[in-house]
């Protein structure tokens, strides 16, 4: 069975082809960073109108990658939540036009369980059950995923995602838009020992994060430390940049750590756009060796927003059993514990 994935919740339009049998066929990916970096974020009614042009175009050529016609298609899956309601919105009345046209159905998929399961696209897939860490520009949570829509909830941020912590230190260094990547590079050229970062929640039980706090940090530090001089600047902003993330690194490990022992579960996958962090990546890998964990992780291009994700989930759950969704629809807000198995419709 051949699906149509279309992801739209945030600043990249993704669309991918994924084949029960052949697994992934083509996938393409358009980054509206360029459109965004101009106002240092995300502007939501810029992004709505940059997906609704590049939507069928990715479609076409996404078509003409697989060298497949449109009829060849069995179903649709497009991202119904969580994320920018226009953003949605656009993605859902093009995977339902489409699709009326075809006769064919459309699955709505949660962002989130797309991170959760991209995994499952690479070579020797985790099994369930296993531990997630989702740390993305909008999520931070540990979820323990027993079986395809059954994800308990371990933990969360309270206050900023790991994402966005990254995203607003960068502005605040002055690193433009998206922060994450250009933070992550800078901190390879410093010393993360020279300034004293805390880890947030770290020294009290329980599984939450909370990461605004670091950002205050680093706001208060680089307000102390600033000079007249821009080479000395430079340097002193590498230093900041690599404690920031020495810190986010090693609170996500600890929470991590402490995760597996309170499930005794010995898998752990990474998922999200921070999961593309090679610190966290090879620090989390280090970590596995040291306890004999299992630990999975997609590709960077896959642990940031793709439409593959999304097409994997789609053929996932019409193969179980999920019946067509209601029409076209976004959903903001939807958490993730509120996903059902496929095939128990989920009555949201
Ligand atoms: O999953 P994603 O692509 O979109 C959301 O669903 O939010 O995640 C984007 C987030 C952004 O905050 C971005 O700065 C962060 O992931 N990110 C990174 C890296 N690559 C992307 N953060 C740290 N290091 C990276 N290498
Ligand atoms: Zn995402």
């Amino acid at each position: 069975m051949l699906t149509l994935g279309i992801e739209s919740s945030c600043d990249e339009t993704g669309v991918a082809l994924y084949d029960s049998e052949h697994g992934l066929l083509a996938d393409v990916l358009y980054s509206q960073v360029a459109l965004h970096s101009e106002y240092g974020g995300v502007v939501p009614e810029l992004a709505s109108r940059d997906h609704l042009r590049k939507t069928l175009p990715l479609i076409q050529q996404c078509m003409a990658d697989a060298e497949l016609p449109l009829s060849s298609i069995d179903s649709i899956a497009v991202t119904e939540g969580p994320g920018l309601i226009g953003a949605l919105l656009v993605g859902s009345s093009i995977a339902h036009g489409l699709a009326h046209a075809l006769k064919i159905p459309v699955i709505g998929v949660h962002h989130m369980e797309g991170h959760l399961l991209a995994p499952m696209l690479e070579e020797n897939p985790p099994e369930f059950p296993f531990i997630t860490l989702l740390v993305s520009g909008g999520h931070t949570m540990l979820v323990e995923a027993r079986a395809v829509g059954e994800y308990h909830l371990l933990g969360e941020t309270l206050d900023d995602a790991a994402g966005e912590a990254f995203d607003k230190t960068a502005k605040l260094l002055g690193l433009g838009y998206p922060g994450g990547p250009a933070l992550a590079k800078l901190a390879t050229q410093g010393k993360s020992d020279r300034y004293p970062f805390p880890r947030p929640m770290t020294n009290r039980p329980g599984l939450d994060f909370s990461f605004s706090g670091l950002k205050t940090h680093t706001r208060t530090l680089w307000q102390q430390l600033e000079t007249d001089n821009p080479e000395e600047n430079a340097l002193i902003k590498a230093d900041i940049a690599a404690g920031f993330e020495h810190a986010v690194v090693q609170t996500l490990l600890i929470k991590c750590r402490r995760a597996l022992q309170h499930t005794s579960c010995r898998r752990l996958v990474i998922a999200g756009g921070v999961g593309a962090n090679q610190s966290l990546r090879s620090t989390l890998l280090a970590e596995a060796k040291k306890h004999d964990w299992e630990i999975y992780y997609p590709r960077p291009a896959f642990c940031t927003d793709n439409g593959a994700m999304i097409a994997y989930v789609g053929n996932l759950r019409q193969l179980a059993g999920q019946l067509e969704n209601t029409g076209i629809r976004g959903r903001p807000r939807w958490p993730i514990d509120e996903l059902c198995p496929p095939g128990q419709q989920d009555m949201q």
